[in-house]
C-alpha cells in the first residue's frame, strides 16, 4: 500500500442484495477498504466507489443488479460532469455467473469481482482508476476469509450487538434447481481457532449475539483446535464459552446434515437458541427426488422429531418452492400436508425460477407461472396463519428477551426473543445489550410488545434504578 493511497479520504457505498452470507462478505469488503481510505456512505451520490453484491438466485434477483446499474449509472454521470470520477463495482454471485458478459452488457461497470476475491479489491480500484476494465471471477488458491482485514472496534460497535460470522462457504449439494454450487463453489470450512479468535475480537467490542452462516452451515467440518475435523456442534459448544456471547444461532442447515452432536448441543446449550431454520422445498418424495435433494418427507420429518426431542421448545422455519417442474396438484397438497403436520414459525417461499446452467432448467415440464403464482399464494396463506398463531400463543407469557437497539418512540427499546420475534420495551438505552425477562402484553402484527420484568433479578432490578 502506498502513502498516496494513506492519506486519500474516500466514500465507499455498499449495496447487499440476496442473502446473509452477501451481507458479511459487504462487511468485510467495507472493512478490507478502510485502511486506503475509505469511509462508508449510506448515499451513494457521496461515494467515489459503489459496490454492487449481487445474488443470482432466482431470476429476479439477478434482473434487479441490471436495473441498480442503470440508477447508478445516472449518478456516475452526474459525478462525472462536476468532475469526479466514480468507480462501480459488481461483486457476488451475479459477478460469479456472468462475469465478463457484465461489462459488456453494461459499460458503465468498472470492476467485476468474483465472491472469493474481494482481498484484491484494493488492488483492482487503483488499475479501474487508470481507466481499465477489471474482471476477476478466478477461484484463487489463499484463504479468502485470511485475506481480508478485520473490523475495526469501532465499526463493530456501531453494527450493532448482533453478528454474522461464515464459517463455511460453498456447496456440493447440487440440487437440481440452484446456482449456488457453480456461484460459491465447493464446500470449504473455516478452522475453529479462527472463528474462535473473530468472535473473540466481536464479543470484546460489545456483540452479544453470533449467528453462524453458511450455505450449508451445519455440513461445517472445519479443522478443529486439536487438528481432527470439527463439527458444528464441537463448535458452538467451544464458542459458547467466549465471555460475553449469551446468544448463539447458525443458519442454513441442510436435513441430510444434522448429526447427533448437533442435535444433542440443542439438549444442552442454553446459549444456542431454539430455533432453526430448515429448508424442506417440498413435501412429495417424487419432487424432492427430482431437486436431488436426497432426503424424503419421512427423513425431514424425522429429523424434526429427534430436533423436538432434545429441545421441546425448538420452533422451525423453512424454505419452500412450488412449481418445480412436473410438480402436480398431488405433489403440492403433499407440500401443503407437510406444512400442517410440522407447524412453522415462518418460512420462506418461491416460485421455482428456472436457472441457466443448472438441470432443472433444462427439463420439459416447466409448470405455467400462473399454476406457480395461485400455489406461492395458497402455501403462504397457509404459513401465514402458522405463523400468526406462533406469535398469538405468546400473549402473557414470560420471554427472554436480548435489547438490541432503540425503537421509535423516545424511552423505547426494541428486543428479540429466542425466536426473533420483535418485542418492543420501554427501558433506557444504556440496557442495550442487556438478556432481560419479559412478559408478553400484546400481539402486533410484525411486533409483540412487552413490560420489563424486574422482579426477575436483583441485578435487573438496580440496573434499573427502580
Ligand atoms: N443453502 C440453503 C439456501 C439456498 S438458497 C439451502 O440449501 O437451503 C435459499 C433458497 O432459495 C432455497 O432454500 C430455495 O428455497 C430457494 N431457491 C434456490 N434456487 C431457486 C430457484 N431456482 N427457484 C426458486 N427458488 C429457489
Ligand atoms: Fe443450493 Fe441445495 Fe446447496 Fe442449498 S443444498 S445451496 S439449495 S444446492
Ligand atoms: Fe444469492 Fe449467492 Fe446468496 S446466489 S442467495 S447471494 S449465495
Amino acid at each position: 500500500m502506498t502513502n498516496r493511497v494513506m492519506t486519500r479520504h474516500r466514500k465507499v457505498h455498499v449495496k447487499s442484495f440476496g442473502c446473509q452470507m452477501n451481507v458479511y462478505d459487504s462487511h468485510r469488503m467495507a472493512d478490507t477498504l478502510a485502511p486506503s481510505g475509505y469511509a462508508e456512505t449510506a448515499r451513494p451520490e457521496d461515494a467515489d466507489l459503489v459496490i454492487l453484491n449481487t445474488c443470482h438466485i432466482r431470476e429476479k434477483a439477478a434482473d434487479k443488479v441490471y436495473s441498480e446499474i442503470g440508477r447508478i449509472r445516472v449518478i456516475k454521470e452526474e459525478a462525472a460532469r462536476a468532475g469526479r470520477r466514480m468507480v462501480i463495482a459488481v461483486a457476488g454471485c451475479v459477478a460469479q455467473a456472468e462475469g465478463e458478459e457484465i461489462v459488456r452488457r453494461a459499460q458503465a461497470v468498472d470492476i467485476v469481482v468474483g465472491s472469493q476475491n474481494y482481498f484484491r479489491l484494493p488492488e483492482m480500484i487503483a488499475r479501474a482508476e487508470r481507466g481499465e476494465k477489471v474482471v476477476d471471477t478466478d477461484f484463487p488458491v489463499e484463504d479468502k476469509f485470511d485475506a481480508l482485514v478485520p473490523p475495526q472496534r469501532e465499526t463493530i460497535a456501531q453494527r450493532g450487538i448482533s453478528a454474522f460470522v461464515t464459517v463455511q462457504e460453498g456447496c456440493d449439494k447440487f440440487c437440481t434447481f440452484c446456482v449456488v454450487p457453480y456461484t460459491r463453489g465447493a464446500e470449504v470450512s473455516r478452522p475453529v481457532a479462527k472463528i474462535v479468535a473473530e468472535v473473540e475480537r466481536l464479543a470484546n467490542a460489545g456483540v452479544r449475539e453470533v449467528t453462524l452462516i453458511g450455505q450449508n452451515v451445519n455440513a461445517y467440518h472445519g479443522p478443529g483446535e486439536d487438528g481432527e475435523a470439527s463439527t458444528l456442534g464441537n463448535l458452538l459448544r467451544r464458542l459458547a464459552r467466549v465471555p460475553g456471547i449469551a446468544r448463539l444461532r447458525y443458519t442454513t442447515s441442510h436435513p441430510n446434515d444434522m448429526d447427533e452432536d448437533l442435535v444433542a448441543a440443542h439438549g444442552d446449550l442454553p446459549a444456542l437458541m431454539p430455533y432453526v431454520h430448515l429448508p424442506v422445498q417440498s413435501g412429495s418424495d417424487r419432487m424432492l427426488a427430482a431437486m436431488n435433494r436426497k432426503h424424503t418427507r419421512g427423513t425431514y420429518l424425522g429429523v424434526i422429531a429427534r430436533l423436538r426431542q432434545a429441545r421441546p421448545d425448538l420452533a422451525f422455519t423453512s424454505d419452500f418452492i412450488v412449481g418445480f417442474p412436473g410438480e402436480t396438484e398431488a405433489d403440492f397438497r403433499d407440500t401443503l400436508a407437510l406444512v400442517e403436520q410440522v407447524g412453522f414459525a415462518g418460512a420462506y417461499t418461491f416460485a421455482y425460477s428456472p436457472r441457466p446452467g443448472t438441470p432443472a432448467a433444462e427439463l420439459d415440464d416447466q409448470v405455467p407461472p400462473e399454476v406457480k403464482t395461485e400455489r406461492l399464494h395458497r402455501l403462504q396463506a397457509l404459513i401465514a396463519r402458522q405463523q400468526r398463531d406462533f406469535n398469538a400463543g405468546f400473549k402473557g407469557r414470560t420471554v427472554d428477551l436480548l435489547l438490541e437497539k432503540p425503537g421509535r418512540l423516545p424511552g423505547q427499546l426494541l428486543g428479540r426473543t429466542p425466536y426473533l420475534q420483535t418485542v418492543q420495551v420501554m427501558a433506557p438505552r444504556s440496557r442495550i445489550g442487556e438478556v432481560v425477562s419479559v412478559t408478553v402484553t400484546g400481539i402486533g402484527t410484525n411486533t409483540l410488545f412487552g413490560a420489563i420484568d424486574e422482579n426477575a433479578g436483583a441485578a435487573a432490578l438496580a440496573a434499573a434504578g427502580a
